[in-house]
């Protein structure tokens, strides 16, 4: 029997820290805040994409009062770079929530983000921001080890 060891890689670092573009990414996160829906749970979390042309797509959580009908900031932000900029990859993902600990996303927009990547053909560089730190890293399999994709489909 064999043991598999999977590690992941993040770097932590101080919005200060960040190169220029990164904090501009950053900010206009924390700006999709504003666009949030969130009278149900009271908990903000807002997404900026930058895509390869350097326009930033925006997302916030969108709620309802059927709980279960709750669109995720990621959620959205894909949506309208899919739906209002086709043919237009993505380069980087900011994600933030005001919180101690940067906002990971949910299992639910790992598997979109993983779609995402493979629909486009590369790895998306990410950055989780909340009211302190910030982590980065790239490509989704970070948080998603082994993850099902579109490539498993042609396995059977
Ligand atoms: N939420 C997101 O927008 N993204 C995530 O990855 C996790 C959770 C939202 C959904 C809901 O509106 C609120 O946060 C509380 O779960």
């Amino acid at each position: 029997m064999n043991k598999l060891d999977i590690r992941i890689e993040l770097t932590q670092c101080s919005f200060e820290e960040l190169k220029l573009d990164d904090q501009e990414l950053v900010l206009a996160s924390k700006k999709a805040l504003e666009l949030s829906h969130s009278p149900y749970s009271n908990f903000k979390v807002g997404c900026a994409i930058r895509l390869e042309n350097e326009q930033i797509v925006l997302g916030a959580n969108q709620e309802n009062a059927s709980y279960p009908m709750c669109l995720c900031a990621e959620g959205t932000a894909l949506a309208a770079v899919a739906s209002q900029y086709a043919g237009i990859k993505i380069e980087k993902v900011a994600i933030h929530a005001p919180t101690n600990t940067p906002a990971s996303p949910c299992g639910y927009c790992r598997q979109s983000f993983k779609e995402y990547e493979t629909r486009m053909k590369k790895k998306f560089n990410y950055l989780l921001a909340g009211n302190k730190d910030i982590y980065g890293f790239n490509g989704i399999d970070t948080l998603l080890p082994l993850a099902f994709s579109a490539e498993d489909l042609k396995e059977q």
